[in-house]
């Protein structure tokens, strides 16, 4: 069944290998004549056109998927986008809507105590509530009025990895299906969106397999005390949920920055020896990120970067790498990279003797306030 080990030594292991499969059938039969099928939305075309803000409500690793839907709602439908931790939102006092807003909660179990409530608030202010989650029949899915379900099939582990990842492609979709429906894209620009969506199972194959680099890079962190995670763009979500995973199931605390805000505070923490990882893919930011890296580097810290293939530049410059192969839309690379995350994660609680599946303090749905 789903929810055994079926010959892997951990849950988080056998779920960081379902992320391929899991996208796989997410994607299957979603591009047909009329472009993008969301019927989920359940939202006629012209309310969806009308929709003038975006609300993206979550807790903990679905909140960056939050920051990832985000950049692809805003960039491909050209819609204003919220995100809000709903921890945060439920004490907030004005909350700002306009007639149109459509809200939508991420949450992998549709449990989560605090992303209900803000669902609720949120019904209670006229707003139409669209559910991303995981779990069929969810508190979330029964109180939504649309649910798309990322049929990731059950996680087990307290870290969440394949719900992640497919969260970001189920956002994908709708970023695409919103874009159609505002006529921000035609025809041939979605099909273009969804084929580079449908080559990232490949490519996370491809990272997967070379998890050997994440258990050699692991190494740097043996006599850690704290690491710091440093990316641009979409990839400086990647570096928060880098450092989450690390935090979680390593309990080596770790700091997550974009690259760019590290000379205004966190720089005072680097020195020698002290761990940093930098995601620095082939992308529009690169160079100013190889800049941050040399940063690192002249005091003394020592640097694992997440890098494209074939990336000289970074290779020679750091101490380790953690190869990806090129994507073809840079938007696309933070559901490529995070799976080294997820996996060095793993490789560095293994060799502290962590539980990975089973963290202390921490429970799988947070059912309570
Ligand atoms: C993820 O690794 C965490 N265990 C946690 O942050 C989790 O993502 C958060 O509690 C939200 O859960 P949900 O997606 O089920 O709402």
């Amino acid at each position: 069944s789903a929810a055994t080990l079926g010959g892997y030594s951990d849950f988080m292991a056998k779920e960081i290998a379902e992320q391929p499969e899991a996208i796989e059938r997410l994607l299957a039969g979603r591009l047909g004549e009329k472009g993008i099928h969301l019927d989920e939305l359940s939202m006629s075309e012209k309310d969806l056109a009308s929709i003038d803000l975006v609300y993206l409500i979550a807790c903990g690793t679905s909140y960056h998927v939050s920051l990832i839907a985000r950049t692809l709602i805003q960039t491909w439908a050209k819609v204003p986008v919220i995100c809000d931790y709903a921890s945060e939102f439920n004490y907030e006092q004005d909350v700002i809507v306009t007639p149109n807003t459509l809200c939508v909660i991420i949450t992998q179990s549709g449990e989560t105590a605090d992303t209900l409530t803000a669902a609720r608030r949120m019904r209670g202010m006229g707003c139409k509530v669209f559910a991303i989650t995981n779990v069929l029949g969810s508190t979330a899915a029964r109180e939504s009025d649309g649910t798309l379900y990322v049929q990731a099939g059950p996680e087990v582990c307290v870290a969440s990895t394949k719900a992640y990842t497919a969260q970001m492609v189920a956002s994908a979709l709708l970023a695409l299906r919103l874009a159609q429906a505002r006529g921000e894209m035609d025809a041939a620009e979605v099909e273009r969106h969804y084929r580079d969506l449908c080559a990232i199972p490949d490519l996370i194959r491809e990272v997967i397999s070379r998890s050997w680099q994440d258990k050699r890079a692991a190494a740097v962190f043996r006599r850690a005390h704290s690491a710091l995670f440093l990316g641009r763009g979409v990839n400086s979500t990647t570096a928060y949920e880098g450092a989450l995973k690390l935090k979680e199931i390593s309990y080596l605390h770790a700091e997550a920055y974009p690259a760019g805000e590290m000379k205004h505070g966190p720089i005072a923490l680097l020195e020698p020896g002290f761990p940093v990882v930098a995601i620095v893919p082939e992308d529009r930011v690169h160079d100013k990120t190889v800049s941050n890296i040399q940063e690192v580097i002249a005091r003394g810290a020592v640097c694992v970067a997440v890098a494209t293939d074939g990336d000289e530049a970074v290779a020679s410059l750091v101490e380790h790498v953690l190869w990806i192969p090129p994507v073809s839309d840079e938007l696309l690379v933070p559901i490529v990279a995070v799976v080294h995350l997820q996996m060095l994660a793993r490789a560095v609680a293994r060799a502290r003797g962590c539980d990975v599946d089973k963290p202390r303090n921490l429970a799988k749905s947070v059912t309570v306030e």
